[in-house]
């Protein structure tokens, strides 16, 4: 890989939307091979002590107007638990091929039941089991013992497991119902910061705020995005 991108920095006029750029960076990085997950998000939360704690999930969607991505987690989670009492959360991509991160801060809402719902359908089958089969974040004495908690929950389900919790068939069920602890969270963008690697750690560095309103369950209005560069 040539070091070509440390030399196109942001313009100089910063875009008047970043979601729009963040979205483009996201699908470059979906298209290269330059690592497993592209779509891998460092997400943090705080909890009500006021404790921060991150760890990674896949971004599943990415809405640049109005402005939110989507993931997908146990509700019952340590983070599920800590954007039920603190729903606030910041989002970190970083690709490191190409010297690009995002920083995404925002609120926290439930995605629909049914766009969670069309989601899980479209999972195989293994998946739809470990979100059965895994209480997330839980306590469980070995290995062993969530195995046998994973092939007792699918065979209640009608799943056969043929050989550990691989090898999995429908059996006879044609559908597996969501869990009603698993889910999406949409995070709505209130702060976005681009930062894009150049030469000599002269790095790009800009910021976008704008404020969100609640108008809805899952909706939120939104202002006019400003901008400012910011020392690297
Ligand atoms: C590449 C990668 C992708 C992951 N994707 C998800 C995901 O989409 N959803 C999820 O709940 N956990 C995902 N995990 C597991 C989380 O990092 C974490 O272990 C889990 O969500 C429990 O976190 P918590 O106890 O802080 O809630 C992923 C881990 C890695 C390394």
């Amino acid at each position: 890989m040539t070091d070509n991108w440390k030399k196109a920095g942001l313009p100089t006029e910063l875009p008047d939307d970043p979601m729009h750029w963040a979205d483009a960076w996201l699908t470059e990085a979906l298209a290269g091979n330059a690592q497993r997950n592209p779509n891998a998000m460092t997400i943090a939360t705080v909890d009500a002590a006021g404790q921060p704690s991150a760890r990674v999930v896949l971004c599943k969607q990415f809405v640049p107007d109005p402005g939110y991505l989507v993931f997908y987690t146990n509700y019952q989670s340590r983070k599920g638990r800590e954007l039920g009492v603190n729903p606030r959360a910041a989002g970190l991509f970083h690709w490191d091929a190409v010297g690009r991160q995002i920083r995404i801060e925002g609120i926290v809402v439930r995605s629909p039941v049914d766009e969670s719902d069309t989601y899980f359908a479209s999972r195989d089958w293994g998946s739809q089991l470990g979100a059965w089969g895994s209480d997330q974040s839980e306590p469980v004495e070995s290995k062993e013992a969530l195995v046998s908690q994973i092939r007792k929950r699918g065979s209640e389900l009608g799943l056969i497991l043929k050989r550990g919790t691989q090898d999995l068939s429908a059996g006879s069920i044609s559908h597996v119902n969501r869990p009603p602890q698993w889910g999406g969270f949409r995070l709505w963008a209130t702060d976005v910061e681009l930062w894009l690697e150049g030469a000599d750690r002269v790095h790009d560095r800009a910021k976008w705020t704008r404020e969100i309103n609640r108008v809805s369950e899952d909706r939120f209005s939104t202002t006019r995005w400003t901008s400012t560069r910011l020392q690297p």
